[in-house]
């Protein structure tokens, strides 16, 4: 497709992921606030007659709201009755469409990792698939296996599988391909959450009302199971989607360790807030969080590459001649390598002035983050990456 072309849908699709993403997660953390401050109804009469498990008096935008919530159901069902669902089935929808679009259809570019693991972009893209399929159903088995009734059980073996997850997808694509489709796994499975067991328990409680039946309690249960896992995937898929622009985690050697980290403390720190609004406060699951965190910091904190004492500097000529042949295929004004129309994000390295004052951001990508080339397509060699590292510690001098 026109590469142009290529540049809008992503401009939209991801502009309309972001929103709905926003949508989702902003009424997912609505709900389980709501949940946590309910109290008992002011008005006893009135809670016992409806069966009110609680409410919630708020103020926002200038009026007052009082939100209240129903052991099973209301004796009789309101209409119209407001749904939840459209904000996760678009938000998957507008993600599979990135992904597709990105990391799928530009495989070569974006996936695939030569020095990772030599895959032929169909053969990498047959697994992302099978993985985000393969990972649902893990899942849900487990959910609804013994395994499932016991909580603190369940957590530790989904942490131990969500870790072998991102090790495995670390050994086959590129750093930044390995976290996205981590961060999809995770969003896949909050989805289908949603779809095939929170959606249809809902409708299974409607329709045991509306056929004058008592509702059975277990689609509740499981839907609230399922709501709360949710709640804990929401922070380690939102900083996958932000990894990207990360390479200093997503191109290390121990990117995965990295990512199990950082997924570690997105969940602790969530249940840490989910239980202060509860009015538990266990700082413990902060610390963890926050050590998590630190660990990751230390973890992914650059070595530098011993200086070769005596060696003689490089030339600016040499340095020219690697971005030449390793960097401005992509990065010119007309890029010749296929599929870009236009030198990616805007960083053009085709005169020796370009190259000298954007010195730090090129040391930055090629020698730090080994983040460029991209999937090293063009093939670089570690000798290039130490002409441009000591050229660069020698001052960058044209
Ligand atoms: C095959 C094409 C290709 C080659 C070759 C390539 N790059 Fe890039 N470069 C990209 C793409 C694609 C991006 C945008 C990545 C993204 O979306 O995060 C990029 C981004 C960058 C950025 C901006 C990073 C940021 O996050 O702001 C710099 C700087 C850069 N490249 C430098 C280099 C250098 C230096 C080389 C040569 C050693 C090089 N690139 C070779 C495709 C390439």
């Amino acid at each position: 497709m026109e590469p142009y072309v290529l540049e809008w849908l992503n401009l939209l699709g991801r502009w309309f992921h972001l929103i709905a993403g926003v949508a989702w997660i902003g009424s997912s953390f609505y709900f389980v606030w709501l949940d946590a401050h309910l109290h008992a109804p002011r008005d006893r009469e009135e809670g016992t007659r409806l069966d009110l498990a609680g409410e919630v008096w708020s103020v926002h935008g200038g009026g007052f709201y009082r939100a209240q919530k129903f052991r099973v159901a209301p004796p009789e069902l309101p209409e119209p009755l407001h749904w939840f669902k459209w904000e996760a089935y678009s938000t998957w929808m507008s993600g599979m469409f990135m992904l597709v679009l990105i990391y799928w259809l530009g495989a070569g570019v974006y996936l695939v990792d030569p020095a990772v693991a030599a895959l032929a972009p169909g053969t990498a893209v047959a697994i992302a698939a099978a993985f985000l399929v393969g990972g649902w159903l893990v899942y849900d088995a487990l959910c609804r296996s013994r395994l499932g009734d016991n909580e603190p059980v369940l957590a530790a073996i989904l942490f131990v599988l969500c870790s072998l997850a991102a090790w495995g997808l670390c050994q086959l694509f590129s750093g930044r391909g390995a976290f996205i489709h981590f961060g999809a796994m995770l969003g896949t499975i909050m989805a289908a959450n949603v779809f095939f067991v929170i959606i249809p328990g809902q409708k299974a409680l409607v329709r045991a009302k509306q056929e004058g039946r008592a509702p059975d309690p277990i689609h509740g249960l499981r839907g609230k199971q399922r709501s709360v896992h949710n709640t804990y995937f929401t922070l380690p898929v939102l900083f996958t989607m932000i990894s990207n622009h990360y390479a200093v985690l997503t191109q290390h050697r121990f990117a995965w360790l990295a990512l199990v980290g950082i997924a570690l403390a997105g969940a602790t720190i969530r249940l840490y807030l989910v239980l202060r609004h509860r009015g538990q406060s266990k700082p413990l699951l902060l610390a963890v969080g926050i050590a998590s965190l630190a660990g990751t910091f230390v973890l992914a904190m650059p070595r530098p590459a011993p200086t070769q004492a005596g060696a003689a500097v490089p030339t600016f000529a040499e340095v020219r001649a690697v971005v030449e042949q390793r960097c401005a295929g992509c990065h010119a004004a007309q890029p010749t390598y296929p599929g870009f129309a236009s030198p990616p994000k805007n960083v053009v390295l085709d005169s020796a002035d370009a190259i000298v004052r954007q010195a730090q951001t090129i040391h930055q990508q090629t020698v730090v983050t080994k983040a460029m080339p991209i999937g090293n397509l063009t093939q670089i060699t570690e000798a290039e990456r130490a002409v441009i590292d000591g050229w660069y510690r020698a001052g960058a001098k044209p």
